[in-house]
């Protein structure tokens, strides 16, 4: 085997951030457009797919599965779908690298398939859980036949001959677990219910809807959701046109918010409500995000967001809050660092099982800056001074998100930030570093 070699890479204050940019499709909807795209009949094409190498990966199962895939263009792929329940048993085992979105939707979509599937992915996939997923699967007919310790990647999944439609409750607010079950449930007969008690991001309804299936949403409770899905649909083709990532565009917006002097627009940036909370949680705390264009493109909502450079104060984050930002916590933490006052995050137990523990990556990323930070529980609490040291090597884990925001939070720090590799920024923003220097950031 190679030795991994590490890309370390630093940031340091300079001038202001300014510019106009557009950043990468958002990675939830790109991972979707080629899998619900693989189930249909016909041809799909998509446009700003996010080329990192998340989404690469799920192409390239799209394609073991037998989905003819082709990239077109920059951003524009075309994908020839083997229809709902016609995937075919891929030759090796499918490969999603650092990705748990590819690889537990995928699982979900072969789960109600009958082919055997190994799933399999990078040390921190393999770190993350997946009985989640494996117990309503299973009840849908689906059996893992291998598995890593404690259910963990790598998977050699059956799925169903019959697929079974089942009513499920998942016992965390995922979008991963229900997106796995929904596509299981294309397969099945009947109504495949899901009943979410907090409402998560809801790209896999709005797709499959796009797509011609039959699916029907209701309120449930206090901000739940009741999703039913009539099986075996006939997916027909249709176009996608993928809007720029809200998770991507944090690191820029958050860079202007605290970079003295800056201004920046954003373009096309979703702002599906779902996704939204680190706006919200931001302009909580004073910042200045002006929407300058909203429309709604391809079922989903978007904006030019424009930003400036604001003063910022403390907040209390509510756990509700949690489903609509749940990736945004390392950079509003960065934000919380250079604003006055406390900001307390509450409920982040989910924190732990992404692509690092990242309640702890991001708590020892302040830490070793000089931010005084804590963890309460399931809560993380920084003690924002309106500035940070600086001065750190960030330890990131595998994990691009906490990269990039240790390298933003370096370009306001009185001394620069390194991270001990940028690698996996690749995964879901692969230009970070170009587009920040494009808008004046000191990155090398
Ligand atoms: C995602 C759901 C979230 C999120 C991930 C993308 C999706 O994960 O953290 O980056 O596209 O469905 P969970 O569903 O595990 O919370």
């Amino acid at each position: 085997m190679t030795k991994y070699v590490l890309t370390p890479l630093t940031a340091r204050r300079g001038g202001p951030i300014q510019g106009r940019v557009r950043v990468p499709g958002d990675k939830s909807i790109s991972h979707r457009a080629l899998i619900i795209g693989a189930l249909t009949v016909g041809e799909t094409r998509i446009s700003g797919l996010l080329e990192g190498e998340d989404v690469i990966n799920t192409s390239k199962a799209m394609r073991a599965l037998g989905a003819k895939v082709e990239r077109t263009g920059e951003g524009s792929w075309r994908i020839h779908g083997v229809g709902v329940g016609g995937f075919s048993e891929p030759s090796a085992a499918l490969d999603f690298g650092n990705s748990g979105t590819g690889c537990r939707l995928v699982i979900g979509a072969v789960a109600g398939c009958p082919i055997t599937a190994t799933f399999d992915g990078d040390a921190s996939l393999r770190s993350r859980p997946m009985r989640r997923l494996l117990d309503p699967l299973t009840r849908m007919g689906a059996r893992a036949i291998k598995a890593g310790d404690g259910d963990r990647l790598p998977i050699k999944l059956q799925g169903a001959r019959d697929a079974i439609p089942i009513i499920y409750e998942p016992p965390v607010a995922s979008a991963q677990l229900k997106s796995a079950v929904l596509l299981a449930g294309l397969a099945s007969p009947g109504e495949t219910v899901v009943i979410e008690a907090e409402a998560t991001r809801d790209h896999t309804e709005k797709m499959l809807v796009h797509f011609g299936a039959s699916l029907r949403v209701q309120s449930h409770g206090d901000g739940g959701r009741r999703i039913t899905l009539k099986g075996q649909p006939e997916l027909e083709p249709a176009p996608v046109v993928v809007p720029a990532d809200p998770s991507s565009a944090a690191f820029p917006l958050v860079a202007a918010l605290i970079v003295p002097g800056s201004e920046l627009i954003l373009e096309g940036v979703m702002t599906n409500p779902l996704r939204t909370g680190l706006f919200a949680t931001l302009r909580e705390m004073g910042a200045a995000i002006e929407t300058l264009e909203a429309k709604t493109d391809g079922g989903e909502e978007i904006a030019d967001l424009r930003v400036k450079t604001s003063v910022l104060k403390g907040v209390d984050v509510p756990a509700a809050r949690a489903p609509s930002m749940i990736d945004e916590y390392p950079i509003l933490a960065v934000a919380a660092a250079f604003a006055e006052g406390t900001t307390r995050m509450r409920g982040l137990k989910e924190l732990r099982v992404k692509e690092s523990d990242r309640l702890k990556a991001t708590a020892d990323m302040l830490s070793v800056n000089g931010v005084k930070v804590e963890i309460e529980g399931d809560d993380l609490i920084v003690h924002g001074k309106g500035r940070a040291a600086g001065g750190g090597t960030v330890a990131t884990h595998m994990d691009h998100r906490i990269a990039m925001s240790a390298l933003v939070m370096g370009l306001a720090s009185e001394q620069p930030v390194k991270v001990d590799d940028s690698a996996f920024i690749a995964t879901s923003f692969p230009d970070f570093a170009g587009m920040m220097r494009s808008l004046g950031a000191d990155l090398s």
